[in-house]
């Protein structure tokens, strides 16, 4: 199909050079903690966000060790706002092994960087690739509609054995010098953000147009395909919006799985009535209008009631006071902060 094995990468590449991003501030570097952190927080995270988030983390953990030694709520709380609080979790974990299981270096080779908690096999690529220029080939959401359009691969990927034979074609496409890695990682990343888009394709600007199977079927959009639609699901949370007459709010810290883990939170309900049950002063409540919080998986429909305290009388559920000078830079999801700071 292409002439030369190589024709792909070279194009690609004198392409980045060009036309690429050149000074994101996790660019220009190899040093790996920098890259990790960066590829963890890019994940499902808009690059803009993280232009925000990824100094300040820095500023505070410079590097591996330090973050290996924080307390976890510390973690959570600078991650606070950036949502999928496990990337969090596993960062820290992450962190530790790096310190216990590799002596505070980060393994090499994406064979092993992949071992760590939170590195799949395409986040284990990109550290390869960018840090150790190891010939690995990444291969995120982004990267398969590239591909899967410039192959004309039309095979289901919701099937393990054709994301499988992808990842096989996605090695065979790398660059044959190993100092190319960096760049042609970054092109593929830089191509599905900028050109080969979801809904729209600008098939006049990318330099692999003329070997790509979608464009010359006319078809670009139909790529990839993947017949697995994710299961949406919904849950209604009750949440119980103490605060005693010093201005405190009672909060809890949440279990290690399930939502919000490990986050600080409002006491959460199922019910009402099991509301009711941690609440039952007879004081009057204030039912604050539910609203709907959108996760990827998930519409949480929120249903706070507020209630007045006194710092002698406890909700019979766990948790503790927390002053307003406080709560601010806890580890709180991002609905629970905006509720709190609404009033
Ligand atoms: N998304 C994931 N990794 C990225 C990177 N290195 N640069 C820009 N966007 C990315």
């Amino acid at each position: 199909m292409m002439s030369l094995p190589d024709d792909f990468a070279c194009r690609m590449v004198a392409w980045q050079r060009i036309y690429g991003r050149q000074s994101l501030p996790w660019q220009n570097t190899q040093d790996p903690y920098r890259v990790w952190l960066s590829e963890i927080m890019l994940q499902q995270t808009q690059v803009s966000t993280v232009l925000d988030y990824f100094p300040r983390f820095l500023g505070r953990f410079p590097d591996v060790a330090a973050l290996a030694a924080a307390p976890q709520d510390d973690v959570l709380a600078l991650w606070s706002g950036l949502g999928y609080y496990s990337r969090a979790r596993n960062l820290h974990k992450c962190a530790q092994e790096v310190m216990g299981r590799f002596g505070g270096a980060f393994p090499r080779r994406a064979e092993d960087l992949q071992t760590l908690p939170g590195i799949g096999r395409s986040t284990a690529a990109a550290i390869a690739a960018f840090c150790f220029q190891e010939r690995a080939a990444i291969l995120d959401g982004n990267v398969k509609r590239v591909l899967t359009r410039v192959l004309g691969y039309g095979d289901d990927l919701a099937v393990a054995k054709n994301e499988k034979a992808l990842w096989a074609m996605a090695q065979d496409l790398l660059p044959t010098q190993a100092a190319d890695m960096p760049r042609y990682t970054q092109a593929l990343m830089d191509l599905g953000a900028t050109v080969c888009l979801p809904r729209k394709v600008q098939c006049e600007v990318c330099p692999v147009h003329t070997v790509c199977q979608a464009k010359a079927q006319g078809e670009p959009l139909a790529y990839p395909v993947k017949t697995r639609k994710l299961k949406r699901s919904s849950a209604t949370l009750w949440l119980l919006w103490a605060i005693n007459e010093q201005g405190q709010v009672w909060l809890q810290k949440r279990p290690d799985t399930g939502i919000w883990a490990g986050l600080f939170s409002l006491p959460v309900f199922d019910s009402e009535s099991e509301l009711l049950v941690a609440w039952g002063q007879g004081m009057p409540l204030d039912y604050i209008a539910p609203w709907k919080h959108v996760l990827t998986h998930r519409d949480l429909h929120l249903h706070p009631v507020r209630v007045q305290g006194t710092s002698t009388s406890n909700p019979a559920c766990p948790g503790q006071w927390v002053n307003a000078s406080v709560w601010p830079d806890m580890g709180l999801p991002a609905p629970i902060r905006l509720l709190l700071a609404g009033q």
